[in-house]
């Protein structure tokens, strides 16, 4: 990218704030009648009623510093980092940092509970793996370290973020947590008949609940539960906790079971609850399940088993349909070749061999799809295909769905390329999504380590964050936010209900590192150390209007 196309693009960025206004003023954002961004956590999957121009900054040029470098006026705090002491019974925050979900407690903005994803172990979690083998003390560690942490986090009186570790809440949920299964995979034999899970692991990304609990995604769970000898079938699922119950954890298999990347909720327009999934694997699919039931306010938690009973559905991006992934449409699908019916004898198998059975009834594979956002402004529904080198998409495009009549519940959609990687665009790779007030879209990048600042990846430097409107005449063009250190991935962005604050992780610096003694990076650079550590930053600096 040259200098002067960025500036270029920056002034008329600056126009774009006034521009949504206007647009949203003049009915475009679907605003009225919404809930306030300043009360809680879930009130923003319901949208948001202020318009706050939340991306007005410098944009940064692309860098392969090992920083995490932000527009000027803008400050980050490392809030937690791995292995950091998280409460008074001496827990360790996680390795592999990637979803954000920050709750306020009893309506704060600067004092909340946060909610984190540890996906997975590094050289500087488990230490060096010889000839690919984990020894026994790996495989605890490795289990102790993936899943969720729980931490109470506040704003001081100087504006630093930080963790309260005398916290009640604050705990690690992970590879040892006990969880109760529901659905229709519950009991059956291909889950050896359990009615209960030991552990979550490979907790990608997320997303937040209608009654404010949290989703977590087992993603590329296979290897830990190979590692450990513990049954496949248990992982690979939507978990729901709540971070203000440390008792509550499940996990829903009417939601499918796949390379879970992360989950969207909203309301159907007759009040079901539709949450969209993607399958992060090369030549995967989308999905949407929508609830049986209605969604009630007033239940509060108790509306969490409408996640228990509803159906499944999978994109077809040709006809633009959303077919079931049921036994009936399985069953179906496979009247010429019955032998494909072996594994599927009740709808447990169906949603337990889920990606079988979603290619068979005809859902489209697609370019990996990472996170799902739905635009709090007209419920259109954004999806990263992250990048397929199968197909020569080598970086990766954002999807948006229109559903028929603007109804999440819709059986029939259109779809648009809302904003391609390339040089062009100045991004590659898009992965996790979030929105602003204003209608802009937060993008992050995963080129993946070993093709940082390599061949056609070059220009891109480390990966990043970009700002990208929806709405005005900026509508696609990606502005860079943020730069990460070396060789990592910013992951799960999440903004606290005010905008004041951005939650960010930095996952993976350093992914290359052989030898510990040699590290490729030393983010967070705390004096003493001479290691990486993933972590959660708290970025401020938002110039509110
Ligand atoms: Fe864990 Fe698909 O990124
Ligand atoms: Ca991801
Ligand atoms: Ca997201
Ligand atoms: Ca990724």
């Amino acid at each position: 990218m040259n200098n002067k196309m960025d500036r270029k693009t920056f002034l008329s960025y600056l126009g774009t704030g006034a521009t949504a206004l206007a647009a949203a003023s003049a009915g475009l954002g679907v605003l009225e009648g919404k809930a306030s961004a300043m009360s809680g956590t879930e009130d923003q999957l319901f949208g948001f009623k202020t318009n706050r121009v939340s991306g007005k900054f410098d944009p940064i040029e692309p860098t392969k510093a090992d920083e995490l470098v932000l527009p000027k006026n803008f400050k980050y705090d490392v809030i937690a980092a791995f292995d950091d002491v998280i409460n008074e019974a001496g827990d360790k925050f996680g390795s592999g940092c990637d979803y954000n979900a920050f709750f306020p407690i009893s309506g704060s903005q600067v004092r909340g509970l946060l909610v984190n994803n540890h996906e997975y172990s590094t050289i500087f979690s488990v230490g060096p793996v010889k000839d690919g083998k984990m020894t026994p003390d790996q495989i605890q560690k490795s289990l102790y370290y993936q899943g969720m942490s729980v931490i109470e986090i506040y704003r001081d009186e100087k504006g630093v973020w930080k963790m309260d570790t005398s916290s009640s809440y604050a705990r690690r949920i992970n590879g040892f947590s006990k969880f109760d299964i529901t659905g229709p995979a519950r009991g059956i034999p291909a889950l050896k008949s359990a009615t209960t899970a030991t552990g979550t692991f490979a907790n990608c990304s997320g997303g937040v609940t209608l009654w404010n609990t949290v989703l977590s995604c087992e993603e590329n769970f296979e290897e830990t539960a190979a590692n450990s000898s513990l049954p496949e079938t248990h992982y690979g699922w939507v978990v729901e906790v709540d971070p203000f119950d440390k008792s509550f954890l499940k996990k829903h298999t009417a939601l499918g079971r796949f390379n879970h990347e992360n989950t969207a909720m909203g309301l159907a327009a007759d009040g079901r609850v539709v949450v969209y999934m993607g399958d992060d694997k090369k030549d995967a699919c989308v999905y949407k399940f929508i609830s049986t039931n209605k969604f009630d306010k007033n239940k509060g938690r108790a509306n969490s088993a409408l996640l228990e009973d509803g159906t499944l559905y999978v994109a077809d991006l040709k006809k633009g349909v959303w077919h079931p992934v049921t036994l009936e449409a399985v069953t179906k699908a496979a009247t010429e070749d019955p032998s494909l019916l072996d594994k599927f004898t009740s709808q447990g198998d169906v949603v337990t061999y889920c990606q079988e059975a979603a290619k068979l009834v005809g859902g489209t594979p697609t370019d990996r799809p990472e996170d799902i956002e739905i635009s709090p402004f007209d419920s259109t529904v954004f999806i990263c295909h992250t990048n397929n080198d199968n197909h020569g998409n080598i970086h990766g495009h954002i999807t948006r769905i229109f559903e028929a009549g603007n109804d999440l519940g819709a059986m029939e959609f259109d779809f648009e390329i809302f904003a391609a990687g390339g040089r062009q665009s100045g991004f590659s790779s898009p992965d996790n999504l979030a929105f602003t007030s204003n209608g802009d879209l937060w993008v992050v990048t995963d080129i993946s380590s070993s093709s940082q600042n390599k061949g056609v990846h070059k220009s891109f430097m480390n990966n990043g964050l970009f700002v990208i409107p929806t709405s005005g005449p900026d509508k696609g063009v990606a502005l860079q936010f943020a730069s990460g250190p070396v060789e990592c991935e910013l992951t799960g962005p999440f903004f606290s209900p005010d905008e004041q604050t951005l939650f960010l992780s930095v996952q993976h610096p350093g992914e290359n590192t052989e030898d510990l003694s040699k590290p490729t990076s030393t983010w967070p650079h705390r004096p003493g150390e001479n290691m990486a550590r993933c972590g959660v930053v708290a970025i401020s600096g938002f110039n509110l209007e």
